[in-house]
């Protein structure tokens, strides 16, 4: 399948270990990111359209004094991507899709700030009729990235972050997307290394203190098989329809344990 927005050649690329000067204008930009992406979840409602959202996380960007860094990205047309459902990432708003009560909004927000990008994602219930499905799926893949973030300490490698999310996924018998996967992300929204959310044959990329990483495990309440949508071009489904969830986290390696970047700290 091509995923138009995959970086494939990103496994050749060198892993850049960033400076302490570096990560301090990468920690800003994070936290850009996780204070939009903060306002948006808290503001959506059952009667809002994707575009409302999209708007909204606009305007929150705008108020950061960044940019957003999905719009425009390989032709990406919005400020964020929201995913309703069964879809799973790069949703676009739209004025004809109206959010109702227990929907499974993801929320996928990229900033870039004065030269560093900060990258996160949450899926939330938008009002207040959650079913046991759903917010299973969301506690099982907060969980699986919890996992992943705690295996990814100096010495282990990606493959220990990867193996820790799907062992998590797959326990709740619940299908891990193949089709993507996390990212390097400093001083653009994908960098070297690929972070696959299952476990990959063969050795992967050694993690050093310095690199900076998005842990992204999307997963699906039915099999991982997806589909991209082929009007949009975008729009990645389940392929057998069944509801979908995705947490994100930027995080930085250090010689103790992961640092989350994108925590929202009171500012
Ligand atoms: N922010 C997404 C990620 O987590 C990528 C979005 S690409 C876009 O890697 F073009 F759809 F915005
Ligand atoms: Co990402």
């Amino acid at each position: 399948m091509d995923l138009q927005c995959i970086p494939r050649n990103m496994a050749k690329e060198r892993i850049a270990i960033y400076s302490e000067s570096e990560i301090t204008g990468i920690r800003a930009a994070a936290q850009a990111a996780a204070r939009v992406l903060a306002r948006t979840c808290a503001a959506v409602r059952p009667g809002m359209s994707t575009k409302d959202i999209d708007d909204l996380a606009g305007s929150f960007i705008k108020e950061t004094g960044g940019k957003s860094a999905s719009l425009g990205y390989h032709g990406y047309p919005g400020q964020i991507c929201i995913s309703v459902n069964d879809e799973v990432v790069h949703g676009i708003g739209s004025p004809q899709r109206i959010i109702t009560d227990g929907d499974l909004v993801s929320l996928d927000v990229c900033v870039k700030y004065r030269g560093y990008v900060g990258d996160n994602a949450r899926t939330i219930i938008a009002g207040g009729n959650a079913t046991e499905a759903a917010s299973r799926l969301l506690a099982v893949t907060r969980d699986a990235l919890q996992a992943g973030i705690a295996a990814a300490c100096s010495g282990n490698c990606v493959n220990d972050i990867s193996t820790a999310v799907e062992q998590v996924a797959t326990a709740a018998g619940y299908g891990v997307v193949r089709d993507l996967v996390g990212h390097g992300c400093g001083k653009n929204m994908h960098e070297a290394p690929e972070v696959p959310n299952y476990r990959q044959p063969g050795r992967t990329p050694a993690l050093r203190p310095g690199m900076v990483i998005c842990i992204e495990p999307m997963i699906n309440a039915g099999t991982g098989r997806v589909l991209v949508d082929n009007r949009d071009h975008w729009t990645v489904r389940s392929a057998d329809h069944s509801l979908s969830a995705h947490f994100e986290h930027q995080i930085l390696i250090t010689d103790t344990q992961a640092e989350i970047l994108t925590c929202l700290k009171n500012a």
